[in-house]
C-alpha cells in the first residue's frame, strides 16, 4: 500500500501557512489491512480510520457517485485498484486535490499548485456538484485566503450559481451548513464569505433575510454607506477586525433583519426594525439549528442595539429594564457580548470605523452599579419573596438614578 498526505495539509504548507490536521489518503489497501495494522474504523459511510498512535484520519482511496438528493445519496466504491487520481479527482477544489509522499514528492494531476500560484479557487471536476456544501465552503475559503488575494474562478461560480438555484442546498443538513457558517465567520474576513455566497446566489436561498438587506437605504446622515447590506457586511467585518467571538459575529449579521420588511414608502427610516427582525432572527437560528448562546445573543442585540447607541440618554429605568432583559447579574459575559456588537455596529459605517463608543463604558460602569446593590441590609428589613424582589429592584433604581447624575 502506499500512503499519501492530501488536501489541506498539503495546500498549507504550499501556501506557507501552519498545518493543524493531516489527512491521509492508503492507494492500494483493503479494510482487512488496515485493521490488521491496528487502525481503528470511523464513520458508517466511508472506508476512513484512525492511526493507532497519532489518531489522524487514513482513508482509503475511493471513488464516489451520486444517486441521490442530499448527502445520504451517495454510493462509493473503495477497493485497490482505485488509483490516487481517481480518488483527487472527486474532491472540490483543485488547491485541495493535491498529494503528497513521505518524500514530498507531490501529485498534481489537476493544477492544484498552478491555481495556488494564480490565487484561483476553482473546482476539480464535474463531481463538485455531487456535494452541495462545496458551495459554502468555497466562500468559506475565499472568505480565508481573501488576505493572499484569493478569487473563485468564474466557471466554479458558474457551477455554484447552478447548484443553488437546482434547489440541492435545501438538501444540507442544519448541522453540516452550520458547521460551515460558524467556521467562515471566525475567518479573518468573514464578509467575504457572505459576498461570494450572494454572487452565487446561495444567500437567497440559505439566508433570504439577509440578501433583502442589499438595495435597502438607510438614512445617509447616520449611514454614509446607506445600504443596508453593505452596512451588515461592515459591522461583520469590524466583528472580525476586533478578534470578536462568535456569538458576537453572528449577532452582528443577524441585528438588522427588520429592515428588510420596512416597506418602501417608508425608506430610509425604519421605524420599529429591532422588534420587527426578531421573528426573522428566530427564523435563522431555528433554520440551522444554531448554538443557544448564538440564539439568545442575536436575539437580544436585534431587540436592543438602538438602546445600546441611545445608552446615554435613557432614562434611569430604561437602564434598568435593559440590565435585567440581559440578567447582568447572573450573566455579566453576555452584557459585554452586546455592548461590543453594538460597538461593532457604530463602527460598521463608512468613514467612522474608527469613532469612539463611550456608550461602552458607560454601560458598564450603569452594570456595575446595578450590581452594587447589597441585598443583606433588605432580608434584614425583613423583606422577602416578591417584595424582596421588587425592594432589590428599587434599590437597583437608585443606584442607576445617582450613576446618571454623576456620569
Ligand atoms: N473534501 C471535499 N469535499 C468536501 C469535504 C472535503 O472534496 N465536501 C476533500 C478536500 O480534498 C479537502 C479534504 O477532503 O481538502 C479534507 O477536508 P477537510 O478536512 O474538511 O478540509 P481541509 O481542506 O483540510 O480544510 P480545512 O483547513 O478547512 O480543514
Amino acid at each position: 500500500m502506499q500512503i499519501y498526505k492530501v488536501g489541506g495539509a498539503v495546500r498549507d504548507r504550499l501556501l506557507g501557512k501552519p498545518v493543524t490536521d493531516i489527512d491521509w489518503v492508503v492507494v492500494g489497501a483493503t479494510t482487512e489491512e488496515m485493521l490488521a495494522k491496528g487502525y481503528r474504523p470511523v464513520g458508517a459511510d466511508f472506508p476512513v480510520f484512525l492511526h493507532p498512535k497519532s489518531g489522524e484520519e487514513y482513508a482509503l482511496a475511493r471513488t464516489e457517485r451520486k444517486n441521490g438528493r442530499g448527502y445520504g445519496g451517495f454510493i462509493f466504491h473503495a477497493s485497490p485498484d482505485v488509483t490516487l487520481e481517481e480518488d483527487l479527482i472527486r474532491r472540490d477544489l483543485t488547491i485541495n486535490a493535491m498529494a503528497e509522499d513521505d518524500q514530498q514528492n507531490l501529485t498534481d494531476p489537476y493544477h492544484g499548485q498552478q491555481d495556488l500560484e494564480a490565487r484561483l479557487l476553482r473546482h476539480v471536476s464535474p463531481a463538485f456538484a455531487e456535494d452541495p456544501l462545496r458551495v459554502l465552503r468555497v466562500a468559506r475559503f475565499a472568505a480565508r485566503y481573501a488576505e493572499l488575494g484569493f478569487t473563485v474562478a468564474p466557471e466554479t461560480l458558474e457551477l455554484m450559481h447552478q447548484l443553488s438555484e437546482s434547489g440541492e442546498l435545501e438538501a444540507l443538513t442544519p448541522e453540516r451548513s452550520w458547521k460551515e457558517i460558524a467556521r467562515a465567520l471566525m475567518e479573518d474576513q468573514p464578509q467575504v464569505f457572505i459576498e461570494v455566497l450572494r454572487e452565487c446566489g446561495a444567500l437567497k436561498v440559505l439566508m433570504p433575510e439577509i440578501d433583502a438587506l442589499f438595495g435597502v437605504p438607510q438614512p445617509e446622515a447616520h449611514h454614509p454607506e446607506i445600504d443596508t447590506g453593505v452596512h451588515t457586511l461592515s459591522v461583520l467585518e469590524q466583528a472580525a477586525r476586533h478578534k470578536q467571538p462568535l456569538t458576537v459575529r453572528w449577532a452582528c449579521l443577524l441585528h438588522d433583519l427588520g429592515k428588510g420588511l420596512t416597506p418602501e414608502k417608508e425608506w430610509p427610516r425604519h421605524i420599529a426594525h429591532e422588534h420587527k427582525g426578531l421573528k426573522l432572527i428566530k427564523a435563522v437560528n431555528e433554520r440551522f439549528k444554531v448554538p443557544k448562546d448564538c440564539q439568545e445573543l442575536a436575539l437580544l442585540v436585534g431587540k436592543y442595539h438602538t438602546h445600546g447607541h441611545r445608552a446615554l440618554e435613557l432614562k434611569p429605568s430604561t437602564l434598568l429594564e435593559l440590565l435585567q432583559s440581559f440578567d447582568v447579574y447572573r450573566r455579566p459575559q453576555r452584557f459585554e457580548e452586546f455592548i461590543a456588537a453594538c460597538e461593532m455596529d457604530a463602527r460598521g459605517r463608512k468613514g467612522l470605523e474608527q469613532r469612539s463608543y463611550p456608550q461602552a463604558d458607560y454601560l458598564r460602569g450603569a452594570a456595575t452599579a446595578a450590581r452594587s446593590i447589597a441585598v443583606q441590609p433588605l432580608l434584614e428589613k425583613g423583606f422577602k419573596g416578591p417584595e424582596l424582589g421588587e425592594a432589590i429592584k428599587g434599590e437597583r433604581l437608585k443606584a442607576l438614578k445617582a450613576y446618571k447624575d454623576q456620569a
